[in-house]
């Protein structure tokens, strides 16, 4: 098998520096070689200085949205790389940056595997803001309100008033998306939630039936047959801060070291994984040993979600 690996060092879509470093800290830590030694083939996208560079000279605030051309234009090359990746047959690995690259991974992978694609959203938050309800403006909580077309087009916009118009809205059913690890989700984005129906674990669920009654139930909502092709969209976060402390978004009370793990042995067990994301990994953040034993839960999820078995 071959691992499509993507690294994405990005991080306009939140304003702290150092998550753009998270793919190359887990790259030196041995990401790849450990693929290697678990038997795949890694097929590794190129440019990834190109994420940098390709920062716009201007790129003012389009109502409360910070940095949109600048995400817009990150994700939309995302995109292509995880669509070449996924429509070679191989296993997308996305290594970011923030979790507004999300955008990218999951219009790449729908645009192969159409809207039969399920996702597992692991997550503190919910990141389903539309510019209407943002409070923050940092794009990294709203990746899914336009990948699920909650966002209102603006009437007649052209790229320069929605720079997002290329993401195809509603490319990933509200019904095949599934959270797990929620614990600090906006009012606004509680309200959506609600509205449109979305099936969310929270960590009172995790707290109420434990780990392995909450992946079966999630992966019962969105893949009965367990059939369809999965993607998992981890954000570091979702775990306990005492776990992940190298993150701009830690909150507490989140899932232990095991219970993020499982979540990726249960999927790899199914065989439906098509693709993966790791992201919000921010070496900048905290002393040397939180950096290191973010970046080392970092690449043993990744490892985990491919198949490696504890026995
Ligand atoms: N809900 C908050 C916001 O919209 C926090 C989002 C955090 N997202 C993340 N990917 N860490 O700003
Ligand atoms: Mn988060
Ligand atoms: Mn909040
Ligand atoms: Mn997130």
């Amino acid at each position: 098998a071959t691992a499509g690996v993507t690294c994405v060092p990005f991080s306009g879509g939140q304003p702290k520096g150092g998550v753009d470093d998270g793919p190359v800290e887990m790259v030196r830590f041995g990401m790849l070689d450990q693929l290697q030694g678990m038997g795949y083939a890694v097929e590794l996208s190129p440019g990834m200085d190109k994420y940098r560079t390709m920062k716009p000279a201007s790129d003012p605030a389009i109502g409360v949205l910070k940095n949109p051309r600048y995400v817009s234009l990150a994700a939309r090359r995302v995109a292509e790389q995880v669509r070449e990746h996924c429509a070679a047959g191989r296993m997308a690995v996305t290594l970011g940056g923030d979790h507004s690259i999300a955008m990218g991974t999951l219009v790449g992978s729908t645009a192969v595997y159409g809207d039969d694609l399920c996702v597992v959203w692991v997550d503190a938050h919910a990141d389903i803001n539309t510019p209407e309800t943002s409070e923050s403006g940092n794009l990294h909580g709203c990746p899914l309100a336009y990948i699920l077309g909650l966002c209102e087009p603006a009437a007649g916009a052209g790229e320069e008033e929605d720079p997002f118009a290329w993401v195809p809205a509603g490319c990933v059913r509200t019904d095949r998306l599934v959270y797990i690890g929620l614990r600090d989700v906006d009012a606004a984005e509680k309200t959506l939630l609600r509205k449109h129906g979305i099936k969310a674990f929270s960590m009172h669920d995790v707290d109420k039936h434990g780990i392995g009654r909450v992946v079966e139930m999630a992966l019962d909502h969105v893949n009965r047959d367990r059939s369809l092709p999965v993607h998992v969209s981890f954000d570091v976060d979702a775990l306990d801060p005492s776990v992940a402390p190298a993150t701009g978004t830690p909150v507490r009370g989140g899932l232990t070291f095991r219970e993020g793990h499982y979540i990726c042995e249960a999927v790899a067990e199914t065989g439906c994984l098509v693709a993966l994301d790791l992201v919000e990994v921010n070496p900048a953040l905290g002393d040397p040993e939180s950096l290191r034993q973010t970046v080392a839960v970092g690449c043993s999820l990744v490892r985990c979600s491919l198949g490696e078995r504890l026995l």
